[in-house]
């Protein structure tokens, strides 16, 4: 009698290992009337970001003499998700908008831009978790772009704990576990800064380095990604 074959189930829902990123591809350039656009795809999510100035602001009362100030704005597709999300700024979006400003704000300087705005739009046309940090990759490209000094490129990916385990880039599969912890992170490659760190569930001191660790490591890949595509964007305008 032939005995059947054990099978183990996969650690990750897709078969990948703790360490692997799912398969991505970015694209400056991509929204002509933009100052500044880009797009980044991981796995089934895709972001596309659009970015808009320096431009004066108005009204006037808001605006800073001293530097030019950043607004971001975080939006899903209504059918970007499986179950239709209903139009319309959420709880959800404002506090990605919040935290995408904080991520890619330590990275530009726009003291030479006063009493200006950079408007920066992110849309998720299509969401297998991970979205914030698809969001602010795109963005950090789109912000290059469109020309806007930057100390360096802001890379994003969330890292987490899946059935006792460390993993980089979860997907809604395993964003839905029991007792997945999610943990979002951005980094600045060149020098290791840590420009977004938020916590979704339980880890240990030990873990949480462990994890922040492996995002770093994640961040340096999709950096790599990031210049290739923006390099490529320069080819194009040179040949224009
Ligand atoms: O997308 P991200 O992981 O940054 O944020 P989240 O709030 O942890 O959402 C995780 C995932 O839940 C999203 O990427 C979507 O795939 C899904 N989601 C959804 O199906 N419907 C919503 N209204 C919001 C999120």
């Amino acid at each position: 009698m032939v005995q059947a074959k054990k099978t183990e189930k996969a650690e990750r829902s897709d078969g990948r290992k703790l360490n692997e990123m799912r398969k991505m591809e970015a694209k400056v350039g991509i929204i002509k009337r933009a100052d500044g656009s880009a797009m980044f795809k991981i796995g089934t999510t895709v972001a596309l970001a659009a970015v808009y100035g320096p431009r004066e602001l108005f009204p006037g009362f808001m605006q800073n003499p001293e530097k030019g100030i950043l607004r971001c704005n975080y939006d899903m597709l209504s059918f970007s998700v499986t179950e239709r999300k209903r139009p319309g700024p959420s709880r959800r979006s404002v506090e990605i908008s919040l935290v995408t400003k904080n991520a890619l704000g330590s990275a530009i300087n726009l003291d030479q831009f006063p009493n200006t705005v950079v408007d920066v739009f992110i849309m998720i046309v299509q969401a297998d978790a991970g979205t914030r940090c698809a969001g602010i990759t795109a963005a950090s490209m789109a912000l290059a772009d469109a020309g806007i000094p930057m100390r360096d490129l802001v890379s994003a990916v969330s890292v987490g704990r899946i059935n006792g385990k460390i993993v980089i880039d979860l997907d809604k599969e395993e964003e839905d576990y029991d007792g997945t912890t999610d943990i979002p992170c951005a980094f600045m490659s060149r020098n290791n800064e840590i420009t977004l760190l938020q916590l979704d569930g339980d880890i240990s001191a030990e873990e949480l380095k462990q994890a922040v660790e492996l995002g770093k490591e994640g961040c340096k890949q999709i950096s790599e990604i990031q210049k290739k595509a923006l390099k490529e964007r320069y080819k194009e305008i040179k040949n224009e």
